[in-house]
């Protein structure tokens, strides 16, 4: 592809550039349908009269929208857990309205969240994450390189990761918790207002229901708040419809966003437990935006929602990831450059040998191997993104993807190893 050339259209699987160029997308959260899906199109066009309701005005298909969400969060709890449903605009934006509420809730200020998590970079949302290289700041690539980032606004304390991988070059697989939820979770828990999780930044986690367990109970006992951040993961990404189903546990807040408005619009929602609602105990949550839960974007995730459950999406995403490990547990035992891979459904990490993560500042994203990797797929037919990590990509599919396209998108990504495997030996000869 020409490195002038535009995103112009986009349809299925598929984008289009204005140099003619046509590539799988191969790692996109926020369409779980693909793109121009045409009930989706439909959706947005029947939308287009509807009225420019605020969030304070009582319109009536963000009732039913709640109630619709509601009922999928009961089956996924097994149990009426559901208190209230809020919409949100993004992923970033529910986080931190989450988070206030915690804090507001326990009168305390902290946080307690796992290494390498990405929650968002908005006001507690951006204090929650951990990833080096987005801190909302600034990197000066020019001499002295360094990096400006906002100095968090309230403390937080990071709790060891799981672990995740479903292979690692060298490294037989660990018992997690015992390893690595040590005993600085009991501290860390002490004064918080909440502990918020996710399921797949940074290739952590993905499936560990003692991990999940684990830090709830001893969030319970602690009084703080768990919010189980499935904001990526919920509507069935990764298999299950959310992916605190994996656990006993039951999240006492969840967030979602991304997939919500079946890529139509964006989106969020913060859904409080029956048991966060008892202890707001009537008081009025002070809390709004004008275009939370607006009329096109009930409409679009109504559909969305429709559509997911008739093509029983988060299914296909469970059978096609069997497949998706299979073919990503071949390529790792062929191509030297990877070190680990991680991931469930259609939700993958692909790690590579180079600096530690813990090591990385967002002045250091110059040439490096994951680019290296992308630009070759890209060469092949496939869009795949590293999130700016140096050493991993993430792959990420619309959850309508054919086992077809599933092979091409795959194909790409062998010839890009190829090369990341020549770049490596290169770099390793120099
Ligand atoms: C787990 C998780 N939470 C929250 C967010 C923030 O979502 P958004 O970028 O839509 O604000 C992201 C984005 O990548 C995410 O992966």
């Amino acid at each position: 592809m020409n490195g002038n050339a535009e995103l112009v259209n986009a349809h299925g699987v598929f984008l289009e550039y204005s140099d003619g160029t046509k590539v799988i997308d191969g790692s996109n959260t926020g369409a779980p349908l693909g793109h121009s899906h045409p009930a989706i199109v439909e959706a947005v066009r029947e939308a287009a009269v509807f009225p420019v309701a605020n969030e304070g005005q009582p319109w009536f298909e963000r009732r039913l929208a709640a109630a619709e969400l509601s009922d999928l969060l009961n089956v996924a709890a097994g149990e009426e857990w559901v208190g209230e449903v809020h919409f949100g605009l993004s992923g970033s934006e529910v986080n931190d309205i989450a988070l206030s509420l915690a804090q507001s809730l326990s009168n305390r200020a902290s946080f307690v969240v796992r290494d390498r998590a990405y929650h968002g970079l908005v006001g507690l949302s951006r204090d929650a994450t951990v990833q080096p290289q987005w801190h909302g700041g600034l990197s000066f690539i020019s001499e002295p390189r360094h990096v400006q980032a906002p100095p968090r606004a309230v403390p937080v304390q990071i709790i060891n990761p799981p672990d995740g991988a479903i292979w690692e070059r060298n490294q037989p697989k660990r018992s997690n918790v015992e390893l690595n939820l040590s005993a600085n979770c009991d501290e860390a828990m002490k004064d918080a207002a909440a502990v918020i999780i996710d399921y797949t930044q940074g290739g952590r986690y993905y499936d560990d229901p003692i991990y999940q367990d684990t830090v709830a109970n001893r969030a319970r006992a602690a009084g703080a708040y768990w919010i189980a951040d499935e904001v990526v993961t919920g509507l069935g990404r990764c298999g299950s419809m959310f992916a605190f189903e994996q656990g006993n546990t039951i999240p006492d807040i969840v967030t979602m966003g991304k997939p919500l408005a079946g890529g139509a619009t964006p989106g969020g929602a913060v859904i409080l437990s029956k048991r966060v609602v008892n202890e707001m105990k009537q008081a009025r949550w002070q809390n709004y935006s004008t275009f939370r839960g607006h009329p096109v974007m009930v409409h679009a995730m109504r559909r969305h929602l429709q559509i997911m459950s008739r093509e029983g999406l988060p299914q296909r995403a469970a059978e096609l990831g069997s497949y998706c490990s299979q073919i990503l547990r071949q390529m790792a035992n062929v191509h030297p450059c990877i070190t680990r891979i991680a991931g469930k459904g259609l939700h993958w990490t692909v790690e590579f040998e180079g600096k530690d993560w813990k090591a990385w500042d967002s002045t250091e994203m110059g040439p490096n191997i994951a680019d290296f990797v992308v630009k070759e797929c890209e060469h092949y037919g496939a869009r795949i993104s590293t999130s700016d990590e140096p050493s991993s990509l993430f792959i990420a599919p619309s959850l309508i993807i054919s086992r077809n396209e599933l092979d091409h998108l795959f194909d790409a990504l062998d010839r890009g190893l190829v090369a990341g495997d020549k770049y490596l030996q290169n770099q390793k000869q120099s």
